[in-house]
């Protein structure tokens, strides 16, 4: 009695703790943070570290920040890359979504990337209870966002999503409330990122960083030739030079900078689609691939997939939120947790 009273009145927190993006959905209220997964620490003269900015902020501060201070993406191609930073955010975030609610500790569950290693779920967990959490359920970005995306996963009726993040491009397909196949590349948004960086380099010799590269992706990127392509300007630093310069660019460079993630995305969803068992493979031809994550919102990417699969190919409704509803329903739903979630 006292448990399920405390269940009321406790503020549950569904979290999807992205490598580009930390989102939390307070149970009943929907999603109370959605911000950038960085963190912005100030070493003084010891060495002691102090959280100076988390999220948006924190973010604002990449590549541009003085000596003592350093702007962290603690997660990493959908693995944890700095253990202590990452605890340190979902804390922050958990305390941040949950102080001014209740007295009670909040159920948590959390959205982790596919690949994490048993060590990196035990160290999510830890940090989740340290912050307060009475109990934590963790649950597969893929089965989350087949879940956001409205698929009803635990129909028998085979389902596919494509889930293109910051760190990683999870394929998985759904069927009885378990992923039947799935598949996890380190090919997603920062890859495109960092292909970007790199085309403007050697194609232009000018340094650009990774928040220009992302900028500009968002801005004229796209998948598929546009009827008008677009262009912008463009400042980075002159390789030869030194000198600061700007250049014009066009969507048709950007296009040529991402072909080569966009190829390793197409493959890795062929792959998927050929292990596929055959009455599955069926019912996807019927219902299609949904799109989801933030690379979801890449131009004409629908079109450039489904264009190679021969298959349709959906955007989910708000991709870049499609996880952290997924997992915010999974939390409704307590049977469904129970079917979906892993224990360690
Ligand atoms: N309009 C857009 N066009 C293209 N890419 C976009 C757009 N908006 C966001 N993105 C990209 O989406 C990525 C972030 O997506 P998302 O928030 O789904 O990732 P994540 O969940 O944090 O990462 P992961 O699932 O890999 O852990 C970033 O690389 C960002 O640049
Ligand atoms: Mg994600």
């Amino acid at each position: 009695m006292f448990k399920r009273l405390m269940g009321l009145f406790s503020n549950d927190l569904a979290i999807d703790l992205g490598t580009a993006n930390t989102l939390v959905l307070i149970k009943g209220e929907g999603i109370a943070i959605n911000e950038p997964s960085v963190v912005a620490i100030q070493y003084d003269k010891h060495g002691h570290e102090n959280i100076l900015a988390v999220g948006q902020e924190a973010k604002d501060m990449v590549g541009k920040t003085p000596g003592h201070i350093k702007a962290i993406r603690p997660m990493r191609d959908g693995v944890i890359a700095d253990f202590e930073v990452t605890e340190m955010m979902i804390r922050y975030f958990i305390e941040k979504a949950h102080k001014r609610k209740s007295f009670f500790a909040p159920r948590v569950i959390i959205c982790v990337p596919y690949g994490l290693t048993q060590v990196e779920r035990r160290a999510v967990r830890d940090s989740a209870e340290k912050a307060g959490a009475r109990y934590v359920h963790l649950i597969e970005e893929p089965m989350a966002a087949a879940i956001g995306a409205g698929i009803p996963v635990r129909d028998p009726n085979g389902n596919l999503v494509v889930d293109i993040g910051g760190g990683t491009t999870e394929i998985g397909v759904t069927s009885l409330g378990g992923l039947v196949i799935s598949k996890s590349i380190r090919v997603a948004g920062d890859h495109i990122d960092q292909a970007i960086v790199d085309y403007v380099k050697k194609n232009f010799n000018l340094l650009i960083g990774e928040r220009v590269a992302e900028e500009l992706k968002i801005k004229i990127g796209t998948a598929i030739p546009l009827d008008e392509e677009l262009k912008t300007t463009v400042k980075g630093r002159d390789q030869v030079e030194g000198s600061l310069a700007s250049i014009e660019i066009t969507s048709e460079h950007i296009r040529a900078a991402m072909k080569d993630s966009l190829e390793q995305i197409a493959d890795a969803l062929k792959d998927v689609l050929e292990q596929t068992p055959p009455d599955l493979a069926g019912d996807i031809v019927e219902n299609g691939i949904v799109l989801t994550g933030g690379g979801a919102l890449i131009r004409g990417l629908d079109k450039y997939l489904s264009d190679i699969v021969k298959l349709p190919v959906y955007i989910a409704e708000e991709p870049l939120l499609a996880v952290a509803k997924g997992t915010g329903k999974a939390l409704d739903e307590i049977d469904l947790l129970q079917q979906i979630t892993y224990e360690d």
